[in-house]
């Protein structure tokens, strides 16, 4: 979208939405006020003005006057009041007043509406309050459960509106940006069978068919797949999904996702799809379109930053180094790879007893240890390994490395797999302050492998959900107990990262029903399992499957990010604790034994 059609569509360079979405007055109905709180200016001198809000603070002012400092959903304005109020934090109060300007010289510049005052004020207390558990107004850290045990206090805190809001503002122009595409906004149901998505299921007992269960959706896949069958064409959802995992700083039990499917797509047009919804929403929150949405292999983003989601706010390469270790004497270096990262300067700046946390930390990663050396002045180089390298080879790793005096390298030797995957958690470890924390890095890494790895059974692990098409011309190793061989097929499935987080994955879509079934097969999913598990899917594909493709990313995690945020608790109303409790309503709770009744259900105690 042009910044035009943006301003049309109702945001400004600010992302807030010119109509007044700050203050929420479409038709001037503000009910029992005349304005909001942090919305006057110097303009409204001389009017007489009635607020609605809580008491933020109040100070003394001589005998007979105070400072009330009232917060509504926009702002704070200080309120002169007659002392013989009793108002307390967090009084809920209807103030009526003339706004004044302040002297010049007495305007608070840390507050937005510090040139002027309310005074002359009547007062009428609404509600009282007790006292809020912790402070509002306080940057100091607060506990978090406590937070969430309150939320609804957590929430007038100027960090949660001002998350929130942008959490609406950044939903609201991706769904403007998907139906400017022509995407449909259809919804898909809650109470569905399994999808595969590789987590667990969260599940609803049903009461009429006791003993059978329904499960919620951990996404809208098979339903969006569907609709490209039903002939929607586009079709696009912010679809709450649910799965029952581990959660962290980036995972929630629930989560929302812009989901979408189009038909006779392939690849490149979803990723100009959802890069300009992202653009959309960037521009939303942080008032600039970002245009460069760059591309990079799977094996290149492994090979060269040693994970699937690279952070490419900083450079620090994976370099690859097995080369010139090949008949080398140093047996640390007879492996399948080695591979090393340059830390700039790290020979001064990173002591003895840090590379030593390094290299734990290397083998709690699963590494043997960790290979270091400093790059001396004249080019040689200080490290425990030297001497077991020939002259060419320390010569040649400062050449490849392309190091200089007073850096440090850092080397990871064994199995390929491992020591990307080290050197990739490595690299982050030493490098992360390098990371401009203002940037945002867009990057969609494509032609991921169909299979991550092989179970100790045989079945392969699919590296996205069994939907995703292989690259044509790898579809006869896709056999049932193809073991390793299964490892080379690529599939045409792609993902969407931000600055070192997955932000979202999608697929070209298998829509042929033999492919479909060998991918099951491959899998190692039965004929009778993927018929009782799929066979409604496989079925709709035999009567006419477009061709089809799709992506979904989260939206918390995409808003989190905008915002700085660490954690996606911090853009959520209501989110759950890590260990998955909601102090608030203490869910979940145990249910009365007639309702277990009801549902035919018994609970057992608690495994020994
Ligand atoms: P996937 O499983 O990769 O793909 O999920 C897409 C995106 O959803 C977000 N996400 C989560 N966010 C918060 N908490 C979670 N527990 C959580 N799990 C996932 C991530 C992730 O990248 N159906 C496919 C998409 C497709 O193929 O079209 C799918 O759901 O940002």
């Amino acid at each position: 979208m042009s910044d035009d059609q943006y301003e049309e569509a109702g945001y400004d360079e600010d992302g807030y939405d010119e109509d007044g979405y700050e203050g929420g007055d479409p038709g001037g109905a503000r009910g029992m006020r005349t304005d909001y709180c942090g919305e006057l200016t110097r303009d409204d001198e001389g009017r007489e003005v009635t607020l609605c809000g809580w008491v933020d603070n109040r100070r003394e002012h001589g005998e007979k006057l105070a400072f009330i400092d009232l917060r509504d959903h926009t702002g704070v304005i200080q309120c002169v009041v007659d002392e013989k109020h009793d108002l307390r934090r967090e009084y809920v109060v209807q103030i009526t007043g003339k706004v004044v300007g302040r002297p010049e010289g007495m305007e608070n510049p840390f507050l937005a509406t510090g040139a002027i005052d309310v005074q002359d004020c009547t007062v009428e207390v609404l509600n009282k309050a007790q006292t809020p558990p912790f402070p509002l107004n306080s940057r100091q850290e607060i506990d978090e459960t406590l937070r969430l045990k309150h939320r609804y206090v957590d929430m007038r805190r100027e960090k949660m509106q001002r998350n929130l809001r942008y959490r609406a503002h950044t939903i609201s122009a991706i769904r403007a940006a998907m139906e400017e595409q022509g995407f449909l906004d259809i919804q898909t149901p809650l109470l569905i069978a399994s999808t595969p998505e590789g987590a667990r299921d969260f599940v609803v007992p049903s009461r009429k068919e006791p003993g059978s269960f329904y499960a919620l959706p951990q996404s809208p896949q098979i339903f969006k797949q569907l609709c490209m069958v039903g002939g929607m064409d586009r079709y696009y959802q912010l679809a709450v999904c649910l799965r029952d995992e581990d959660l962290r700083a980036d995972r929630q039990y629930e989560f929302t996702q812009l989901d979408a499917e189009a038909s006779f797509v392939g690849q490149e047009e979803v990723l100009d799809f959802i890069s300009y919804a992202v653009a959309a929403a960037t521009d939303a929150v942080r008032g600039v379109w970002p245009e460069d949405f760059p591309t990079m292999s799977w094996i290149d983003a492994m090979e060269f930053y040693g994970s699937d989601k690279p952070d490419t706010r900083f450079d620090m390469h994976l370099i690859e180094l097995t080369p010139l270790f090949e008949g080398t004497e140093a047996n640390v270096f007879k492996t399948d790879c080695v591979k090393g990262i340059v830390v700039e300067g790290g020979a001064d700046n990173i002591a003895r007893n840090r590379i030593d946390e390094l290299t734990d930390m290397c083998k709690k990663w699963g590494a043997k240890g960790l290979a270091w050396f400093r790059v001396l002045e004249d080019g040689t180089l200080d490290g425990g390994l030297t001497k077991f390298m020939s002259d060419d080879e320390v010569h040649g790793l400062v050449q490849m490395m392309q190091a200089q005096g007073g850096d440090l390298i850092l080397l990871q030797s064994g199995d390929r797999h491992l020591v990307r995957d080290v050197l990739g958690r490595l690299r982050l470890e030493v490098g992360r302050e390098l990371a401009d924390p203002n940037a945002l890095n867009f990057v969609w890494i494509t032609e991921f492998p169909m299979f991550e790895s092989i179970r100790e059974n045989g079945d392969p692990v699919a590296a996205h959900h069994p939907f995703t098409m292989p690259h044509p011309d790898d579809v006869d190793y896709l056999v049932r107990g193809g073991g390793e061989s299964l490892l080379k097929v690529r599939s045409q499935a792609y993902d969407l990262v931000l600055n070192g987080w997955e932000l979202g994955s999608g697929s070209v879509r298998i829509h042929d029903p033999e492919i479909q079934k060998r991918v099951f097969a491959a899998l190692g999913l039965s004929d009778e399992d993927a018929e009782s598990k799929f066979g409604f899917l496989t079925d709709a594909f035999s009567y006419g499957a477009p061709p089809h493709a799709g992506f979904a990313f989260g939206i918390d995690r995409l808003v989190a990010l905008l915002l700085g945020e660490t954690n996606i608790r911090e853009v959520i109303a209501f989110p759950k604790t890590q260990s998955g409790a909601d102090p608030l309503t203490n869910a979940p709770t145990p249910i009365d034994d007639a309702h277990l009744d009801d549902l035919g259900l018994r609970v057992l105690p608690p495994a020994e």
